[in-house]
């Protein structure tokens, strides 16, 4: 039986793959989706590879349970920690995300690029793995975005707080002549005014979200699994934390519905 019809699922270790989901919601508005925010484990990028495993598998089983024909891991952590066991155990395609250090590489004059992502993808293999095959003449400038991705659970984007250590964090890539910047965490998106302001009109900030979402589509369309039925698309968000922040981000988003779950 064709599938088409079910909704795409989407998780990670919190709200921040709502920014993943904006990308997907612009590009296939007619999808129905199913978002799974796991905040109460967030964040992910300071646990072990094994507990990011599990984590992942845990949020994956329940988003299959729920239909889902595809599943989007909008997490750079969880992608790089675990879509090689996802997507060798369960039977239906995975779509990962990873920091955009190729095209930042590709582009930059100054043959520096600063990329700011969490402990758990900077160490990982498949980080390690796609870092090495840029060019050698490319100086990649490692910054653990420590502590960011709380304060945007607890919806304090723009506290003081923010402001101090996104300054300690960018400051260092300003100095070593870095002139692209990669957001390699989905919930950084939430950040770019502020790092820009920071950084200067110089510098380019690029983030996977974009091209996430065309990669969905492609995969989508080459698996039979558009839908092309004109019924009204349903987005669900379920959230295992107290919902206000995550209810905040999408509020101009009128077919977002939340949902607390016990998970
Ligand atoms: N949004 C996750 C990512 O892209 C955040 C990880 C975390 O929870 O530390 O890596």
């Amino acid at each position: 039986m064709n599938n088409s019809h079910q909704p795409i699922g989407i998780f990670d270790s919190g709200i921040g793959g709502t920014s993943i989901w904006k990308e997907i919601h612009q590009l296939l508005p007619n999808e129905s989706t199913i978002y799974l925010s796991d905040s109460k484990n967030a964040p992910y990028g300071q646990k072990t590879p094994s507990e990011i495993l599990n984590l992942s598998i845990k949020n994956t089983e329940y988003l299959i349970a729920k239909g889902a024909k595809i599943i989007v891991v909008a997490c750079n952590t969880a992608t790089t920690n675990a879509i090689q066991h996802l997507r060798n155990n369960y039977n239906i395609p995975f779509i990962g995300i990873e920091p955009a250090i190729k095209p930042a590489s590709l582009n930059t004059k100054t043959s520096k690029i600063g990329i700011l992502a969490t402990k758990g993808t900077l160490n990982s293999a498949l980080f390690e793995k796609t870092s090495s095959t840029l060019n050698s003449e490319i100086t990649i400038i490692e910054q653990v975005g420590e502590g960011l991705v709380e304060l945007i659970e607890e919806g304090k984007i723009h506290s003081e707080e923010m402001t101090n250590l996104l300054e300690k964090y960018i400051s260092p890539m300003l100095e070593k002549g870095c002139d692209y910047i990669v957001l390699g965490c989905t919930h950084y998106p939430y950040l770019q005014p502020q790092i820009q302001k920071i950084a200067g009109k110089n510098v380019q900030i690029i983030d996977s979200g974009e091209a996430v979402a065309r990669q969905l589509k492609n995969v989508m369309s080459e698996h039979n699994l558009l839908n092309n039925s004109k019924t009204q698309s349903s987005n669900i968000f379920y959230i295992n934390k107290e919902k206000s922040v995550l209810e905040n981000i999408l509020k101009d988003y009128k077919n977002a519905k939340t949902e607390f779950l016990d998970f």
